[in-house]
């Protein structure tokens, strides 16, 4: 088994990860449980993504997440961490409009939601602007290239990115600007692994893989995909470590038939009063009611 440091993960540390080879893991979570059991099973970090919106909220795709949603579940997986780097993913239009806008509402993620720094999609040059500002303002940023769920109209769906010359290019020269403009790690979702592999061989700051094959620095996956919670369509790279959807649905089933049954609750599950204040109840109903024929 790898030994994980007993202190807070920093940047420092999964820069020394990506030298030594050990792979750096991290998952998503969204609320306090999760983040908790997470954090003590020792994952290095915690992305609060914008995921957020299809897998909790319920929304088609991630657009329509607010930074209000966003902050209210970055300080709930904050409260639970104690050793996980959280990061929260800067939402839609959160990082578009001005670079005083974006600038704002990426220090919420640090003032008013605990985070250790944002994760934002995309390398075009404003973006590469600022990731530049951020870092200039304190705030660690995880770049994210290759299927950006954010441009799903643009790209017409989640599809692999990257698999012709042009589009390998792109992604290549995204993660290699984002890297020099200051961002501390990068993201490669859905593209192919030998493409990742040479992104990650070429640049000193760490890949973070989420269906870009096994040679990047680290994992990432969705964590309501891994547990089994996530219904309808998966994509290829999802592998389910559990199947907490059916374990959820035996246990509401039998729930409801001990109910229905009066099977539940048993005398364990009951407070009762004392011998010596037998008698209260049936006082309290005849005070309360008054004497009745
Ligand atoms: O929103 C998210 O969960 C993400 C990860 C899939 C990288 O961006």
């Amino acid at each position: 088994m790898v030994q994980t440091s007993a202190e807070r993960v920093t940047v420092c540390y999964l820069n020394e990860l990506k030298k030594s080879g050990q792979k750096i893991t991290a998952l998503t979570a969204y609320d306090f449980p999760t983040a908790r059991i997470l954090d003590e099973c020792g994952v290095d970090i915690i992305l609060v993504g914008d995921s957020l919106g299809m897998v909790v909220l319920g929304y088609e795709n991630t657009l329509p997440v607010t930074m209000e949603e966003m902050i209210h579940h970055t300080r709930a997986v904050s409260r639970a961490r104690k050793r996980a780097m959280v990061i929260g993913d800067m939402p839609y239009l959160s990082f578009h409009l001005s670079l005083q806008d974006s600038i704002r509402n990426a220090a919420r993620f640090i003032k008013e939601g605990g985070a250790d720094g944002v994760k934002l999609e995309g390398a075009s040059p404003t973006r590469l602007q600022l990731v530049e500002a951020l870092v200039e303002a304190e705030i660690p940023v995880m770049g994210h290239v290759g299927l950006t769920p954010q441009s799903v109209q643009k790209i017409g769906g989640f599809k692999v990115q990257g698999t012709d010359e042009e589009k390998a290019e792109a992604i290549f020269r995204g993660a290699l600007a984002l890297e020099k403009a200051g961002a501390f790690a990068v993201v490669l979702e859905s593209i192919p692994a030998e493409l990742a592999r040479e992104i990650t061989a070429s640049l000193k700051i760490p890949t973070i893989g989420i269906g870009a094959g096994p040679d990047c620095d680290g994992q990432i996956l969705v964590i309501n995909d891994l547990l089994g919670l996530t219904s309808g369509y998966l994509p290829r790279f999802v592998k389910k470590y559990a199947e907490l959807d059916r374990l959820i649905s035996g246990a509401v089933t039998e729930y409801l038939n001990e109910v229905r049954e009066g099977c539940y609750p048993e005398d364990q599950h009951c407070y009762h009063l004392k011998s010596e204040k037998s008698g209260l109840a049936k006082r309290v109903r005849q005070k309360v009611l008054g004497k009745r024929k």
